[in-house]
């Protein structure tokens, strides 16, 4: 194979009360990037279109990174030359650099014949992570690259755990136009928690996760509860508890922070109410006086997908 054009999934990080450790993939928003091999050894990103602002400079771009470090573990005769097209906005709490790097872990490594496993390409896509945003962070990237809901159960060694999605599960999400970045958003957490806290957050992870396993909705929607991170994080978000609470009466198993923001998730069981939040949400924005865009979308099962392969 000497070209790969594919689509990389947006990402829901944290889902509410899993921080760095749950995540989910986004169906119908992502990024189109292709990988073409190029005579001349190394890695070129020649263009990004659909947003601003994004190195081309394969040292200091996330997608040029983790193709670095994958030619440097698997040394090829063959370059990489790589261009993106961005689906929505670095800064918007949708795991835009996490599909970047999840893409581009998925792409070279079709283009290398596939030396790699899933694990393996989440962990060079952590490297991408990193450079965006400082920390090897594995939610988002693990669930563009993976599919589905993952739940990281360790860091090291990386065990990620792949988790069912319940048939009727939908999203709304809403994305004021404001940009949060993850850095700074990571910089208002608390460094200690309180056991009593920790034991609710834990509880709820779990609850959560069987949730998911036995379609429960109402137990999903029970343990759609943050009390660490959101606390700290919603001022950063104009109009967050309007949002949240609009979209639970409105029918909403849960809402909250999509992965470090300004995105505000909903998660809901079928396509009437998730139609009906959307509406809810729309209602609560649009006279806030600030540009916003709404997505709803199945769970993407299936991680990043191949569009065209020569
Ligand atoms: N889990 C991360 C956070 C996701 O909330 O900071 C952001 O990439």
């Amino acid at each position: 194979m000497d070209y790969v054009r594919l689509f990389a999934p947006a990402t829901v990080a944290n889902v509410s009360c899993g921080f760095d450790s749950m995540g989910f993939a986004i169906d119908n928003l992502g990024d189109e990037m292709s990988f073409r091999k190029t005579t001349n050894q190394g890695v070129i990103i020649k263009e990004i279109t659909g947003a601003k602002g994004l190195s081309l400079d394969p040292t200091k771009n996330a997608a040029g990174v983790v193709a670095l470090a994958m030619l440097k573990k698997h040394p090829v005769a063959f370059g990489i030359e790589i261009t993106m097209h961005k689906g929505f906005s670095p800064g918007s709490g949708l795991g835009s650099s996490a599909a970047s790097s999840g893409g581009t872990a998925f792409g070279v490594n079709e283009l290398l014949g596939k030396p790699f496993s899933t694990l393996e390409l989440t962990k060079f896509a952590m490297l991408g992570e990193e450079a965006a945003c400082g920390t090897q962070i594995a939610d988002n990237v693990a669930a563009a690259v993976f599919g589905g809901f993952v739940l990281i159960r360790s860091y090291d060694p990386l065990d990620v755990v792949r988790l069912p999605v319940p048939e009727k599960l939908r999203l709304v999400a809403i994305h004021p136009q404001i940009e949060v970045k993850t850095k700074d958003a990571r910089e208002v957490l608390p460094k200690e928690v309180p056991l009593k806290t920790a034991v609710t957050q834990w509880a709820n992870v779990g609850g959560l996760v069987s949730g998911l396993f036995t379609n429960d909705y109402t137990l999903i929607s029970n343990s759609l509860t943050d009390v660490i991170v959101e606390p700290a994080r919603k001022h950063l978000i104009p109009h967050f508890d309007q949002v949240k609470s609009e979209a639970i009466k409105g029918g909403a198993l849960g809402a909250g922070i999509s992965g470090s923001g300004p995105t505000i998730f909903a998660l809901c069981e079928g396509d009437d109410i998730a139609q009906n939040v959307h509406q809810i949400i729309e209602n609560t924005y649009k006279d806030k006086g600030i540009n916003y865009h709404i997505v709803i979308s199945k769970i993407n099962t299936e991680g990043v997908k191949i569009l065209e392969q020569k």
